[in-house]
């Protein structure tokens, strides 16, 4: 397969083919005769007629074979092109791959509503992801690749079945392993008396597919008559939520570039809980008018992060995912919203006050939040604002008192004018810990193959007011300080892994894996993989004189071995 390196300052890094295959005429669509041809889309750009034009011939209305006849992301759009400089003999240049990449992703595109229910693909998310419409693509098509590459395609009837050919010529196996049935056909009739339905999986997941996600749609045929580049520039209140560490406020200035869909960020924002302060700049280009893909990156080294967003199609706000990693697994959720002149409330430090405390700092941040008052913040009843400590119109930190007698529970936030429902709770203690996710997966890495990291948050809960754990009326106190341990998860007999797996940041919970292949200081030379605990450990509240217990939760850690294969060259390596 062919591995490319990661995009870092630029958007996309081609792969570009060396030593060339053999080039090829790209097979050309056979429709049955009698059949009308299936209408494509004309190629109407030089660049793209250049450097595809020798094997995928233009007929006499502009139609390329093959390019016509399909319509992805740019992702989608991206991996075909490597595929032709890695397998079919394409050369071409990373600047042409990356214009050929914008007009085709622009003009053979998905609609907003058809690139959404696929967004989770472009944005990395290790989501366990089930295609519940049609159970033969369900499964004859998720042992090698994601689903969310399926799903972030259309093309033709011919070219679903051209797809069949492209499998069988890059994976000669794929017949026996997955797309035909194992054992004679059925030969029973259906219950209904029908004749026994003989087709193999893949039979009928393409007849499923051809007919789900044609190239003609009703919502492609109205975004592109109404697409356009959309006009971004201008400053954007961030919101997000970075695992491990908790929510981030800040803002993203967006300034026009070199041409209408390429844009420059600057974007400065804060981790709520800790403020630590971040800076990252960086470069966008909008496809299809609505998909935004980035990068930028902070002063650090390794700081390079994707990003992946949907711009919304009122040019307000845009919503998805910025990410890095070796399996893009460390990033962050973001939503941008352009700032007006409205005050607006994102967020605030603390997501819970402990009743009866006093002199609290609590940081509140926003957009236009002016020089406040006292009377201007609104925390409810038995919370007090005493005083402004300072006062910008991003963050405004404002002391309060909370009465002994505040009833428990979530308190809506209001800020001269402005709201934000739930943006903190009442508690009397800290009652239980949980471990978020209660579940995770690290790969080892670091000498042949990237390492897989994995992050883990400790929730604290008071029980509210039935007093019992684990019941409706728990209170979240959000994210809490941990101190994070292994312990060994105990799976075979003098069990050793924790000594070998990696280590777990003690103050962030966030794991490292130990680096791959044979350890000849392990018995049987084994990988650095295993399965351990990772425990997470808080000091409660003391009550009534009596000493603070510590609370603890854990979660199961599995460290195995690299994703030796990966049908996915877009995702970078
Ligand atoms: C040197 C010949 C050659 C060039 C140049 C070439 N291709 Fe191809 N293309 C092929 C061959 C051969 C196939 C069929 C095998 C395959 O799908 O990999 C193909 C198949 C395709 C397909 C169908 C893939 C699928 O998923 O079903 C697309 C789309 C495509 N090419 C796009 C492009 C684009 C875009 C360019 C220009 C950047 C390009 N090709 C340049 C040879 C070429
Ligand atoms: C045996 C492994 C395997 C199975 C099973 C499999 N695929 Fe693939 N698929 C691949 C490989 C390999 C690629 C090429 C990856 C690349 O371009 O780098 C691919 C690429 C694709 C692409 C992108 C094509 C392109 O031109 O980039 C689509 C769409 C796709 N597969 C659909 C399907 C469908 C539909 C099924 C079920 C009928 C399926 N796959 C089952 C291995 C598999």
């Amino acid at each position: 397969m062919p591995f490319v390196n990661r995009a870092l300052t630029v958007t996309f890094v081609f792969f570009v083919a060396t030593a060339a295959n053999v080039a090829g005429q790209a097979p050309q669509p056979t429709a049955a005769p009698t059949a009308k041809p299936e209408e494509g889309i004309p190629v109407t750009d030089a660049t793209v007629q250049k450097a595809c034009g020798s094997c995928h011939r233009p007929d006499d209305k502009g139609q390329m074979s093959r390019i016509s006849f399909i319509r992805t992301t740019p992702e989608g759009w991206q991996t075909i092109i490597q595929r032709m400089a890695a397998l079919n003999g394409l050369n071409i240049e990373p600047a042409t791959a990356r214009q050929v990449v914008k007009y085709l992703a622009t003009n053979h595109g998905l609609a907003p509503e058809e690139a959404k229910p696929a967004a989770w693909e472009a944005e990395r998310r290790l989501i366990d992801f089930k295609y519940t419409a049609n159970s033969d693509a369900e499964s004859t098509c998720n042992k090698c690749h994601s689903l969310g590459r399926i799903i972030s395609q259309r093309r033709t009837r011919t070219e679903w079945d051209l797809l069949i050919a492209t499998h069988r010529g890059l994976y000669p196996l794929v017949d026996n392993q997955a797309f035909r049935r194992g054992g004679p056909p059925p030969r029973d009739a259906a219950s209904d008396g029908r004749p026994p339905d003989n087709r193999h999986p893949f039979e009928k997941t393409i007849a499923h597919l051809s007919s789900t996600f044609p190239l003609k749609t009703p919502e492609w045929t109205a975004w592109s008559a109404n697409m356009r580049p959309a006009r971004l520039d201008g400053t954007w209140a961030l919101t997000g939520w970075e695992n491990g560490k908790g929510a981030i406020y800040g803002r993203v200035t967006i300034t026009a570039g070199s041409s209408p869909d390429e844009f420059t960020t600057n974007a400065t924002y804060r981790v709520a809980r800790t403020g630590e302060t971040i800076t990252r700049t960086g470069r966008g280009i909008v496809y299809t008018g609505f998909q935004w893909r980035g990068a930028s990156s902070t002063q650090a080294a390794d700081s390079s992060m994707r990003e992946v967003m949907m711009v919304d199609r009122n040019w307000r706000s845009m919503e998805g995912r910025w990410f890095n990693g070796g399996y893009d697994e460390i990033g962050m959720d973001v939503k941008l919203e352009r700032v007006g002149n409205d005050t607006r409330v994102l967020g605030t430090d603390r997501t819970a006050l402990k009743q009866g405390s006093t002199a609290q700092e609590l940081k509140i941040y926003g957009t236009n939040l002016g020089s406040l008052r006292p009377a201007d913040v609104d925390l409810g009843p038995g919370i007090t604002v005493s005083r402004v400590v300072s006062s910008t119109p991003e963050l405004a930190t404002v002391a309060v008192d909370v009465a002994a007698t505040a009833a428990v529970g979530a308190r809506d936030l209001f800020v001269a004018g402005a709201s934000r429902p739930k943006a903190l709770a009442v508690y009397d203690k800290i009652d239980t810990i949980k471990v978020k996710p209660d579940w995770a997966m690290a790969r080892v890495g670091g000498d042949t193959f990237p390492k897989m990291l994995a992050q883990f948050e400790a929730w604290g809960y008071s029980n509210g007011a039935d007093g019992k754990p684990d019941s409706p009326d728990d209170i979240e106190l959000g994210i809490v300080d941990a101190n994070w341990t292994m312990e060994e998860y105990a799976a075979t007999y003098n069990d050793d892994d924790i000594k070998f797996v990696g280590v777990l940041n003690e103050a962030t919970g966030r794991f490292t894996p130990n680096v791959d292949g044979p350890n000849p200081k392990r018995s049987g030379e084994r990988n650095n993989v295993g399965d351990v605990w990772v425990v997470a450990k808080v000091l409660g509240d003391s009550v009534s004189g009596k000493p603070a217990p510590t609370l603890r939760a854990r979660a199961h850690l599995l460290v195995t071995v690299p994703l030796y294969m990966r049908f996915d060259p877009a995702r970078g390596q």
